[in-house]
């Protein structure tokens, strides 16, 4: 007689149990991203001061060189009218590396046709919607030194 009354409370709450875990579970499961999208994250790449990419011989006048700044492509341009200057290598378009252009002279992103000015970083031409970001670029003691970009790479989030 007391098995008929004590099954069906435990299952009851057995079930309450299951119920409220699964109920705060989902939640968690919705929240959970939500909230990491919200909050500012701690810049991944961690700036850690000036890169050295090479010797100011490294980039001959009307030359574009790939290098890699704290694990993102920089293309290092030296021109005439501009001298020696960093900007982001990803394409404002749609994140293509750029290359550079020896007969033209200028920065060429090859997955559109994209241009861009190897003095200023400005779109001559093609779908790119935005300048390409200039870094911070100093020599120093004979070293070129690269740093903090100067505006919002393509893909990262904005005000970071
Ligand atoms: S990705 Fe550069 S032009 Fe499209």
């Amino acid at each position: 007689m007391t098995e008929f009354t004590v099954k069906p409370i435990r299952r009851r709450k057995s079930i309450q149990l299951l119920l409220g875990f699964s109920f705060i579970a989902t939640i968690g499961g919705v929240l959970a991203p939500i909230i990491a999208y919200l909050i500012p994250r701690e810049n991944a790449a961690a700036y850690g001061g000036p890169s050295e990419v090479g010797a100011p011989e490294d980039f001959p006048l009307n030359s574009g060189k790939i290098v890699s700044v704290n694990d993102k492509p920089v293309i290092i341009v030296n021109t005439k009218a501009g001298g020696l200057k960093a900007f982001s290598a990803i394409c404002t378009h749609l994140g293509c590396v750029v290359t550079w252009n020896e007969r033209k002279g200028i920065i060429h992103s090859p997955c559109h046709d994209g241009l861009f000015n190897p003095v200023n970083g400005s779109v001559i031409s093609g779908p790119p919607p935005r300048p390409l970001p200039q870094y911070e670029l100093v020599v120093k003691e004979g070293k070129v030194l690269v740093g903090k970009p100067l505006g919002n790479i393509y893909g990262e989030r904005s005000g970071e």
